[in-house]
């Protein structure tokens, strides 16, 4: 049987959408791709209020985030680190030979302009990662907040954004926040299968990275902007994906963008309120996420057993992330599902548990 999936990524993709991806191939250097790649660009700057570039990897989002740490430095890089994803940042920095530090909040609270501020006054640093939307935990960072203290007191720092499991779930606007880099993986809010990443990069950015001297190659902006004017990307695209992502951004727009953001926030509120009732929230209440809901086991239910029972009824939702299993459960309210959708998962779990 099919399972429903409330995971954060990858998520439910409705049957039009897969079949979208299996409309003929087309070689990536015809006219037909670049007038498919000069089609989905403006949807996607229109997606986050951007005039500014936006490339197609073929890739998961960790790959674009390597690209954006590689080139977005000459000096040293700040990672701000409130669960697995951002700490990861780090590492992949790290990995990456590139000068960083990381300055970290316990899971479940946010990082704050005050934190960012104090860790930037600090040391030389030109670069701070921040995940927007972290997963592990359910909880949106200030992102816009932050880039405001950013702009005012650190006018030579990139703000490089991992928004993986928000970009199209929650407004993100790019340039008058004034981000350098925006980032997602398209399995999560976008309601594509995994396998293509969306990635603005400002103007900015891009001068910095000419800058670096060694920036990589199959990330490098200097690489995708020799085919962007052509509307094609250096290496072979993710085709399929991009048809898809065509596809699906039609539909996103049709529903409207304040449509999207707040079909979100219901879902969210909805899982929110369902959680205080019968459980606890884990995160921050002042930072919840519009996308995904953190729900603390409260009850010290078998997590893993109560997956196995609503598999049985077609859904699937996901367990704490990492040292959280068991310890907490996730519930996903992204992409394309609906607020009838969540309201029938909630009635399962109640059902299955004996809630009331
Ligand atoms: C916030 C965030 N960043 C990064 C990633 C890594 O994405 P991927 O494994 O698709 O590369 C994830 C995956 O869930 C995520 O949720």
């Amino acid at each position: 049987m099919y399972k429903k999936l409330f995971i954060p990524g990858p998520t439910h993709v409705r049957e039009e959408i897969l079949q979208a991806q299996a409309a003929p191939m087309i070689g990536h250097r015809s006219k037909d791709y670049s007038d498919l790649q000069a089609e989905v660009t403006p949807k996607l700057q229109k997606l986050l209020y951007t005039q500014q570039r936006v490339y197609l990897y073929a890739c998961s989002s960790t790959g674009a985030m390597e690209g954006s740490v590689r080139q977005g430095s000459t000096k040293r890089v700040l990672n701000t680190a409130c669960g697995a994803f951002s700490k990861r940042w780090h590492q992949i920095t790290a990995a990456n030979g590139v000068p960083c530090d990381k300055v970290e909040v316990p899971m479940g609270q946010a990082i704050t302009p005050e934190l960012v501020d104090e860790a930037l006054s600090k040391g030389d640093y030109d670069a701070v990662t921040i995940v927007m939307n972290e997963t592990s935990t359910g909880l949106l960072n200030p992102v816009k907040d932050i880039a405001a203290l950013i702009h005012e007191k650190y006018p030579d720092v990139l703000i490089l954004v991992d928004a993986v499991s928000c970009m199209a779930g929650v407004k993100i606007e790019f340039d008058a926040w004034g981000l350098d880099v925006c980032l997602a993986g398209v399995q999560k809010c976008f309601a594509l299968p995994p396998g293509l990443t969306v990635c603005a990069v400002s103007d900015r950015a891009r001068e910095r990275a000419q800058q670096v001297a060694t920036s990589g190659y199959y990330f490098s902006y200097a690489q995708m902007d020799k085919k962007y004017e052509k509307h094609q990307t250096p290496a072979t695209p993710a085709v399929s994906l991009i048809q898809a992502l065509n596809a699906q951004m039609d539909d996103v727009l049709a529903e409207g963008l304040e449509n999207r953001w707040k079909r979100h926030e219901k879902m969210a509120a909805t899982v929110q309120e369902w959680a205080r009732r019968y459980f606890a929230l884990y995160s921050d209440e002042r930072y919840l996420s519009p996308t995904v809901t953190n729900v603390e086991n409260t009850r010290g239910i078998s997590v893993a057993g109560l997956n196995e029972e609503l598999g049985k009824r077609g859904a699937m939702i996901s367990n704490g992330y990492g040292d959280l299993k068991e310890k907490c459960f996730r519930i996903a309210h992204m992409g394309d599902l609906t607020l009838d959708d969540v309201k029938w998962l909630l009635g399962q779990i109640e059902d299955i548990l004996g809630l009331s």
